[in-house]
């Protein structure tokens, strides 16, 4: 069989108002671009000649701007699940214009296979490469692909010649069966493989192919600072205690660690420590500072769901495949974010909060709870399943008008219950076998910014004595009086007392 080569045009006309379309893309990496483009200007063709058109939009994590951002212009996405960065998809979706459901990645997959998501139309999957028989070798990510491949009628390949055919290999592909028949995902360290290099369809369904010559849409890492630089140290060193101590094994445990700017600067900080040995990472994004430490052996292998790493160390790994292809996995995030998984291999996660509050709640999604950041991602699947777990945040937001340690989170992702240590610049809160009011304690005194620590204490006596000591008429008063004067440091307790 030979397949149909088509514009980007021609296959977005066979997608309707109405559809639900699963693309590829975990993070920018591997994203589908210029097909959701094509589908961009046809919703806005539609609306110019005065008729419906939005699509619901499933895809692994974040995507690119040609995905996310050109949809959300043209006002073309009726439901969003389940992760997104995009400032325009950001406003559309606060807007209260698009639905967004807010999943944990890991369970994606599973839900669409479940039927929980209802009927998916098509997939837009980037390959970079595909054969008579069906077979698919993914990109720069794998995120939902074999899925969104499985249930679909109908697939559209963007074949993009920025990623090389002999990726081959990098990724393995597994999709589990469905309960009453799954069996345990047979990964015992993060190198094992489990699955296929490839997603294997029935090449009947696969009713054309773009090709396509455009890069991943991922942005270049902002350098890190003085205040990411120290939180980045004080992970480092609150690990090396705990080797030291004897509560990690001394050949290491595998690192989770999550996206952007402090994560990248932590991961540094890892691997410029000397008392941690190199280490194995089992993650959802391999960034910029994985592949720095790679090539200084600090990192010895890493099993991800993407490569989100800037042009250029792209382009470095494509041009020394030889060294990188043997140290680099790619799964679909149902098993890199697999709870089962992490649990089994003891990872060491590492994510960023939003807010914290001084009983170890956590809030990595709400602003102020009511505005969506991004969405809580692969969060809540390592932080809930981890040998032990990390959030790591600056200590203000805003110029020191937003402490991101609260009273009481305004949104809450990951509960004291999961929640095991909080870094910030200032230091660590170490929360393991601790009760309410020594939670506070630890995290009022090492991690709070000095501005707020009186603030702090003055409102822990609102609370009187109790296991939680929390008084429901205050908990937001920092929150309120932020609102109101655009600082919380103004709050005043006497008004709850
Ligand atoms: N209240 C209000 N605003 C706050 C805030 C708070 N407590 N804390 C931060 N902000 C603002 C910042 O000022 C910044 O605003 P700006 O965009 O206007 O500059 C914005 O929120 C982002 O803050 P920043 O510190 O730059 O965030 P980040 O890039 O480090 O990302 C998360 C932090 C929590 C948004 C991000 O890590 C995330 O989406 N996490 C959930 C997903 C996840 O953890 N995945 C796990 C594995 S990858």
């Amino acid at each position: 069989m030979s397949f149909k080569f088509m514009s980007a045009e021609e296959a977005a006309s066979y997608i309707n108002h109405g559809d639900v379309v699963g693309f590829s893309g975990f993070t920018p990496a591997g994203a589908a671009k210029a097909i959701p483009k094509a589908i961009a200007a046809r919703a806005i063709a539609h609306h110019d000649e005065g008729m419906q058109f939005k699509i619901g939009v499933i895809t692994g994590a974040s995507t690119g701007d040609s995905l996310d951002g050109a949809l959300a212009r043209a006002d073309a996405v009726s439901f969003r699940t389940p992760y997104q960065s995009n400032n325009d998809m950001r406003k559309l979706i606060n807007s209260g214009k698009a639905e967004f459901f807010d999943m944990h990645l890991s369970q994606v997959a599973s839900n669409i296979r479940y039927g929980f998501f209802g009927k998916i139309n098509c997939a837009v999957i980037e390959a970079c490469d595909v054969s008579e028989n069906g077979e698919i070798v993914l990109t720069s990510s794998v995120g939902n692909s074999p899925t969104f491949c499985t249930v679909a009628d109908k697939i559209f390949i963007e074949l993009n010649k920025q990623h090389p055919k002999a990726l081959r290999g990098m990724h393995d592909i597994y999709e589990p069966s469905d309960p009453p028949h799954r069996r345990a995902i047979s990964v015992f360290s993060p190198n094992d493989r489990c699955g296929t290099e490839t997603v294997r369809v029935n090449p009947a369904k696969i009713i054309g192919i773009v090709e396509t010559d455009l890069p991943d849409e991922v942005g270049g890492f902002t350098p890190s600072d003085d205040i990411t630089n120290r939180i980045g140290e004080n992970v480092a060193n609150f690990l090396a205690g705990e080797l030291k101590a004897d509560r990690i094994p001394h050949s290491f445990l595998p690192i989770q660690s999550g996206v952007g700017n402090i994560a990248n600067a932590v991961l540094a900080a890892l691997g410029a420590n000397p008392h941690i040995p190199a280490f194995k990472m089992y993650t959802e994004v391999i960034q910029d500072a994985v592949i720095d430490l790679m090539k200084k052996n600090r990192v010895k292998f890493a099993s991800s769901c993407s490569l989100t790493v800037s042009p250029a160390v792209l382009k470095d790994i494509y041009d020394n495949l030889d060294f990188f292809h043997p140290r680099l996995l790619l799964r679909p995030q149902e098993i890199s974010n697999s709870p089962e998984v992490a649990r089994r291999l003891g990872i060491i996660s590492i994510n960023t909060a939003l807010e914290a509050d001084v009983f170890g709640n956590v809030n990595s999604t709400q602003v102020l709870g009511s505005k969506m950041m991004n969405g809580i991602g692969g969060s809540g699947d390592f932080t809930r399943n981890a040998y032990i777990s990390i959030f790591t945040c600056p200590s203000v937001a805003k110029d020191g008008r937003i402490s991101t340690i609260v009273p009481m989170a305004s949104h809450i992702d990951h509960s004291e219950h999961s929640v095991q240590v909080i870094i910030t610049e200032y230091g660590v809160a170490d929360l393991r076998k601790k009760s309410p009011s020594q939670r506070f304690d630890a995290i009022v005194n090492n991690c709070v910014h000095p501005d707020y620590r009186p603030i702090l204490r003055e409102y822990f006596t609102l609370g009187g004595t109790a296991h939680t000591p929390q008084s429901l008429h205050a908990a937001f008063g920092m929150h309120s009086q932020f609102l109101k004067t655009g600082d919380m440091r103004n709050v005043n307790w006497g008004e709850y007392a």
